[in-house]
């Protein structure tokens, strides 16, 4: 693992903000399921789940597929790991889209202990999502930034900054 001194790359340091673009939108979707503002908070886990999908995308299109081969040998394996926990964060996200539909779908408001719940089943995503991106940031993305030649990291950093 890079010390804390060293500068993240370029690599590491999009894909740094592009988690923060979308823990952003997860925190101001519960933030507006936790004012019972239902149809802004459907519209939000919508976008939230959306963006997560095409993060996910981004990654299996052009940071897997690179890391796979450019990752230390021993490492390789453990890039199977990041697309399993996308497969598992795309359900939950699905769920918890779902379940905020279907309470903005109906007549009467949802109750306190109904808004707990929810936000207790959002813990599993908000937990795997940050560790998926702590490891990503501090391991994935800086030994694929090792493991390829400049110019080549250079235009893959270009590529994921047009797709995003
Ligand atoms: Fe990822
Ligand atoms: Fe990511």
């Amino acid at each position: 693992m890079p010390s804390s001194r060293e500068p993240a790359g370029p690599l590491t340091s999009l894909f740094r903000s592009l988690h923060r673009e979308l823990d952003h939108l997860f925190l101001r979707a519960r933030e507006a399921l936790f004012e019972r503002r239902l149809d802004e908070a459907r519209e939000l886990f919508e976008a939230w789940e959306d963006a997560l999908r095409a993060h996910a995308a981004l990654e299996e299109a052009l940071i897997l597929p690179r890391a796979d081969r450019a990752v230390e040998a021993g490492r390789a394996a453990a890039v199977a790991i990041y697309s399993g926990e996308h497969v598992r964060m795309l359900e939950l996200a699905a769920a918890a889209r779902g379940a905020v539909a279907a309470l903005a779908a109906r007549a009467e408001p949802p109750s306190t202990r109904e808004l707990i719940a929810l936000f207790d089943e959002q813990g599993t995503i908000r937990r795997l999502a940050d560790h998926h991106q702590a490891r990503e940031e501090n391991i994935l993305l800086p030994a694929l930034e090792r493991g390829l030649p400049a110019a080549e990291l250079e235009a893959l950093v270009e590529r994921c900054r047009l797709r995003q």
